[in-house]
């Protein structure tokens, strides 16, 4: 099975059932990396695209453990057989080291995986901070707002903003 569908059947298997709206969110983010990843060479186009199916499955109840989901993501991932690079680039995604440090797991984090800083990275980050919770395009000023619309102003700041 090539990375991009196995990114997708592990996401639809943790997601799809357990967390209908997450799962529509994560279909909607995919669909805006494959759009975006013309930018990249086609060795770095399946892994924009996996790392999109896979970056909120930290949110799945059975993956739940230190409750930031890109860090349980990360080490799902990396228990798993997916890559280092993948797992980092689920680690990271969307600021999630600004969630880290409000729960006390930026030291973690960084030790665990490293932010790669590429255009790949960024194209990520791009795709799911312009993609709101039902799969809808915001822009990312309009994305923040809803986030914290939805958690309230004492929530931990969140990375990627798209609990249910
Ligand atoms: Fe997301």
């Amino acid at each position: 099975m090539d990375l991009v569908t196995a990114g997708r059947t592990t996401a639809e298997g943790l997601l799809a059932q357990a967390l209908p709206r997450r799962w529509t969110h994560v279909m909607a983010v995919s669909v805006k990396a494959s759009e975006v990843s013309m930018i990249l060479d086609e060795v770095e186009r399946p892994l924009l695209v996996a790392a999109a199916w896979l970056h909120d499955i930290g949110y799945a109840p059975e993956l739940i453990d230190t409750g930031l989901h890109a860090l349980d993501g990360a080490r799902w991932l990396r228990q798993h057989g997916y890559g280092k690079r993948v797992a980092a680039l689920v680690a990271h995604h969307s600021c999630a080291l600004f969630e880290a440090e409000e729960r006390g797991l930026a030291d973690v984090l960084r030790t665990d995986f490293v932010d790669e800083e590429t255009a790949l990275r960024d194209a990520l980050w791009y795709a799911d901070m312009t993609t709101g919770p039902d799969g809808q395009n915001l822009d990312v000023l309009e994305r923040l707002a809803e986030i914290r619309t939805r958690y309230g102003p004492r929530a931990p700041a969140k990375s990627s903003g798209d609990a249910e």
